[in-house]
């Protein structure tokens, strides 16, 4: 079973304020890496990738930032930047937002050429040897395929136990590894990655502890109303894993570090705009909609297709979540670790 994207028409960029913030705090990390490019002379152009870019809000000024440092150094190189996300993401949503006063296509000196590379990051995306500087957010907590079968109730990784949940570590390293594996091919010489995904604090409580807990009540309860065949709920997990730091170091110190170099890596806090709203105001409807409105951007297509749920079902689902969280939002803690990396082709 694939992969399935974000919600389309736009949506998913309606409701990503989180992970606007999480993109932003690579501000610096990316401006470095870029100001590091040597362009290729024979070349003569300048190659970004973005992996797992959705409708490309959080990107774009990342993106814009990479290129105007590559320009104040090398004035007037052109940049081609490598869109990357599944074949059913929604294109029409990226370009739209492309077409934008701030876009990134619009800086200054030189051609900027956007490609769309639709395509699982599982796999090839740009031909070998190519880029100078690849970014990701958010996006390679996502696995390639959905977690162990016959689990009952489990929902998310942090569900399961003992031997499966051994198994879906052993699929997030094996998938790791194969991104990183794929990307050294891709990368030009010198070149360099910042990629940021969800990891799992310190403490061990992965982000989506307590909401995925509520999913999992409701979706028993949709069992029992007749409304989610079991056999289905029992054999599919989420297809995402929050690593932890040690799990993002590992493949390095195996074959992929002749290939790849790890400069460096954090785990940082990226504090949950909701709740800070909700601190602020009180207000908790309008913290259970907002956060119930991020929440099902990412989720939606996947619970869909993976449990096989109408559209009726999907609303009374995220319904039901959303009124959950409200009667329990002074408890309710949704609070994302950005795990970066900064990795150099060797
Ligand atoms: C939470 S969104 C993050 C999007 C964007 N980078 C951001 O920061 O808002 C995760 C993105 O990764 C994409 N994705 C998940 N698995 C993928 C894969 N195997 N290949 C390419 N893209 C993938 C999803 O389709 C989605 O657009």
């Amino acid at each position: 079973m694939m992969v399935r994207p974000m919600q389309g028409g736009g949506a998913y960029d309606r409701h990503n304020e989180y992970q606007m913030r999480g993109g932003l705090l690579h501000a610096d990390l990316v401006a470095t890496a870029a100001s590091k490019i040597v362009p290729d002379a024979r070349r003569g152009s300048v190659v970004l990738a973005d992996y797992g870019c959705a409708q490309g809000r959080v990107s774009n000024p990342l993106i814009r930032i990479a290129i105007d440092r590559v320009r104040s150094l090398h004035r007037n190189i052109p940049v081609q930047v490598y869109q990357n996300d599944l074949l059913t993401n929604d294109w029409a949503g990226l370009f739209e937002r492309l077409r934008s006063e701030d876009s990134y296509v619009r800086v200054g000196g030189g051609p900027v050429t956007p490609l769309a590379a639709a395509i699982s990051f599982y796999e090839p995306v740009t031909p070998r040897g190519i880029v100078d500087l690849g970014l990701s957010f958010a996006a390679i907590q996502w696995l390639s395929a959905p977690g162990p079968r016959g689990c009952g109730s489990v929902l998310y990784f942090d569900q399961l136990e003992g031997e499966p949940r051994a198994e879906m570590a052993d699929q997030a390293d094996a998938d790791w590894t194969c991104f990183l594996d794929l990307r050294a091919d891709e990368l030009a010489p010198g070149g360099a990655m910042v990629l940021d995904m969800m990891g799992v604090s310190t403490d061990g409580v992965a982000a989506g502890h307590q909401v995925w807990r509520l999913v999992r009540g409701i979706c028993e309860d949709l069992v029992r109303e007749g409304r989610l065949d079991a056999a289905r709920l029992a054999d599919y997990v989420l297809p995402i894993y929050e690593r932890s730091v040690d799990e993002a170091r590992r493949p390095f110190q195996e074959a992929i570090g002749d290939r790849l170099q790890l400069e460096h890596v954090e785990l940082k806090p990226v504090p949950n705009p909701f709740t800070e709203r909700y601190r602020e105001n009180c207000d908790a409807a309008a913290f259970a909609a907002d956060f119930t409105g991020f929440f099902r951007a990412f989720s939606e297509q996947n619970l869909r297709e993976g449990l096989g749920l109408d559209d009726d079902t999907i609303e009374q689902l995220y319904r039901v979540l959303a009124s959950r969280i409200e009667a329990t939002a002074d408890d309710f803690a949704f609070d994302v670790h950005a795990l970066t990396l900064v990795i150099r082709r060797v």
